[in-house]
């Protein structure tokens, strides 16, 4: 093979690999999007299904990311109705000083406190998982 022909196949050889690696990518996004929520179980048959969404629901499997996506953004990213907003350490800082610490700020977001709602909206939130996303938001 003359050295043009190889310099040109490279590139085709490294685009062809990224095209079908693109692709993959695409249809597992599309998979997981479209992954029914819940799982239909035929009596007197192993459900698997209803084994898979117990475990995500109790085992912890949300990161603190996914909470505040979920739960914590919509208030805390424009740090609407006084909330203390994500990234704002010294706002964070200034609640916890007077609550007792990451602790006290802890007990209020459980229980709410004036525009905010209990547990911040995330009713199945165990407290490790506020704290988590609490540390996140506030980097203490
Ligand atoms: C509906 C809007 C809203 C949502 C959703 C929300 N918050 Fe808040 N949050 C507020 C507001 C408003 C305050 C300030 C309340 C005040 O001091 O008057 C606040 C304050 C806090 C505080 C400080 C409490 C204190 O003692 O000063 C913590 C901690 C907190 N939020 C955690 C969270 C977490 C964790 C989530 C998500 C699981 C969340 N919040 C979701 C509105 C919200």
């Amino acid at each position: 093979m003359n050295l043009i022909k190889k310099l040109l196949v490279a590139p085709a050889t490294v685009l062809a690999l990224w095209a079908v690696t693109a692709q993959a990518t695409t249809d597992d996004a599309i998979a997981e999007r479209l992954k029914p929520v819940g799982q239909v179980c035929v009596m007197g048959e192993e459900c698997k299904g209803v084994g898979a969404v117990a475990v995500s629901a109790g085992g912890g499997a949300r990161t603190a990311d996914d909470i505040i996506a979920k739960h914590c953004g919509a208030c805390h990213t424009p740090g609407i109705l006084g909330a203390p907003k994500i990234g704002d350490t010294a706002a964070w800082k200034e609640r916890a000083d007077h609550q007792g610490g990451l602790d006290g700020i802890l007990a209020k977001a459980i229980s709410g406190i004036n525009a905010m709602p209990p547990k911040g909206t995330c009713a199945d939130c165990s407290d490790d998982e506020l704290r988590g996303a609490i540390q996140k938001m506030s980097g203490l």
